[in-house]
Formats: C-alpha cells, sequence, structure tokens
C-alpha cells in the first residue's frame, strides 16, 4: 500500500491515475485548488475502494503554502513514498506574447510552481532514502513552435530541472519520473478537432502508473511520441524556421 501526493489532483489525467491507484488500494492526499471538484472526485475514489483519501485546497501558484501543504500530507497519511505532480494549463501563445503579466504567470504555473514543490519534495525524500516522484511535463518541450512556444518552454524547464534531480535522487534510491504526454482528451485540450494521435486520460493513467512502478526515467505517452519528437527534433533550424508548426 503506498502514501500517494497527487498535486493537481482535479487535472483528467491525475484523475484517472488516481483511480487505479484508489482500486489497488492505495491511501491518497489530493491537493487543488477547486474545493467542489476535489471533494466530487475524493468521494467517487472512496466509492472505487479507496482505504484512506485527503483532500487539501491549494494554488500551487501560492508558493509560501507548499510547505504546509506537505507537513499536512505527511502528518495525514503518516508519511509519503509516492508523489504526482499533474497541475498546469495550456498557455494561450498570442495573448501571451502581448502580456508581459501573462506571460509570467504562465511560466510560474507550469514551472516555477512545479520546482518551488520538487525542491521541498527532493529534500524530504532524499532524507527518507526512498520514495517515487513523477512529474507531468509535455513534448511540446521537446521543441519550440510557433503555435505553443510558452507553454513549451515552461515544460522544457521542468524537463531539464526532473533530468538533474533525478541523477541527483539516484544516490539516495529515490526515482523521478518524467512523463511527456502527446495530445489527450482533457478538459485541457476541449477546444481542440481530435484525431488519431489523440489518448485518452484512462490510458496516459495506465502510462503513468506503470512508469512509476518500473521506475522508469523518461516516457512517451503514448510511445509512438518518441519517434515524432526524434523527427520534429532532427529538423534542422534553417528548414524549422519556415514552417507553420
Ligand atoms: N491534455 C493534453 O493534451 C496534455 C498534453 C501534454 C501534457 N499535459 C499536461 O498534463 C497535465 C494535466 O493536464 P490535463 O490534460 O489533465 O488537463 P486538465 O484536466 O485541464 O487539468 C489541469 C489541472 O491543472 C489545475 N491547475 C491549473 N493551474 C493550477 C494552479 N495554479 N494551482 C493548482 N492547480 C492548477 C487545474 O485546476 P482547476 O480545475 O482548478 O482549473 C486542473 O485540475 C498538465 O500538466 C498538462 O500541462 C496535457
Amino acid at each position: 500500500m503506498k502514501k500517494i501526493l497527487i498535486i493537481g489532483a482535479t487535472s483528467a489525467i491525475a484523475e484517472a491515475t488516481a483511480r487505479i491507484w484508489a482500486q489497488r488500494g492505495d491511501q491518497l492526499f489530493l491537493v487543488a485548488r477547486n474545493k467542489e471538484k476535489l471533494e466530487a472526485i475524493a468521494d467517487d475514489l472512496r466509492v472505487r475502494g479507496c482505504p484512506k483519501v485527503e483532500t487539501y485546497c491549494m494554488d500551487a501558484n501560492d508558493v509560501e503554502g507548499h510547505v504546509a501543504m506537505l507537513d499536512a500530507a505527511e502528518h495525514l497519511l503518516s508519511g509519503l513514498d509516492t508523489v504526482l505532480i499533474a497541475h498546469g494549463t495550456l498557455s494561450d501563445q498570442q495573448a501571451c506574447q502581448q502580456s508581459v503579466e501573462l506571460t509570467m504567470r504562465e511560466i510560474t504555473t507550469n514551472a516555477l510552481s512545479v520546482i518551488a514543490l520538487l525542491t521541498l519534495i527532493a529534500n524530504r525524500f532524499e532524507l527518507q532514502k526512498t520514495g517515487t516522484i513523477a512529474v507531468i511535463s509535455s513534448v511540446a518541450g521537446d521543441r519550440g513552435r510557433q503555435s505553443n512556444y510558452l507553454y513549451g518552454s515552461a515544460k522544457a524547464m521542468v524537463t531539464t530541472f526532473t533530468s538533474g534531480l533525478r541523477q541527483r535522487l539516484f544516490k539516495s534510491g529515490v526515482s523521478v519520473v518524467t512523463i511527456k504526454p502527446g495530445f489527450v482528451d482533457t478538459p485541457m485540450t476541449a477546444e481542440f478537432k481530435k484525431g488519431l494521435l489523440w489518448a485518452s486520460p484512462e490510458t496516459i493513467g495506465r502510462i503513468i502508473d506503470k512508469a512509476m512502478l518500473r521506475k522508469c526515467a523518461v516516457v512517451y505517452a503514448p510511445w509512438f511520441w518518441m519517434w515524432i519528437m526524434m523527427i520534429i527534433k532532427m529538423i534542422p533550424e534553417c528548414i524549422f524556421k519556415k514552417l507553420s508548426l
């Protein structure tokens, strides 16, 4: 039985993953900013067999509240061994180009808040010499494209940070798993036209669970995004800059 902290627990991908853990009998500490959604998800997980579900309201951008949240999680679950960081916003690239304030807020939500949380969690797990930390980054972080380079650069920061953290914590027996989903059909992408490359949150949830059990390093979700991104990364800049991706 694992003691799992989920930050951004109202995300569709996080909820799908939490259902797997609930059915397995793990204990969950759910953190999100929307109290009603959070309570509804907690009730559903209890019905699905979760032996213990605690909830905590927090905006991830409230960095000063992170320590109190982690203390509460450790106290109410009598320890922690697993963390999933899932919160994020799909930034409006055009709007960000017109607003420094919005740009900074999006970078804070998608990168800085994650890094702040990881800094605290890493130190706690390093001390206890065990644990698994998974973070949802994105394929968008693999190469900046004109249509979403603000969101992509925030995710690139998360990917690079988790890469360094993984190396540091390996020596302490703590694993860090970077999840890079492609297109996933969730509220975040509700406006997009769906096609062959799209996956469900349930599929991504299963991939996250398996990757964490196997202590994988970097996982493309689904796997075929590794090949798609390999090709996109191989395109020379002199050609790439002329494309409208
Ligand atoms: N969907 C995709 O195609 C896709 C692809 C690659 C990566 N991802 C990543 O996957 C993760 C989960 O996204 P999703 O697809 O499951 O979308 P989602 O259902 O829209 O979930 C996003 C979650 O982030 C939460 N959130 C946003 N800002 C927050 C903040 N400041 N503090 C606390 N929570 C905050 C939202 O909470 P509220 O309910 O309160 O708004 C929501 O629960 C994100 O990191 C996203 O970037 C998604």
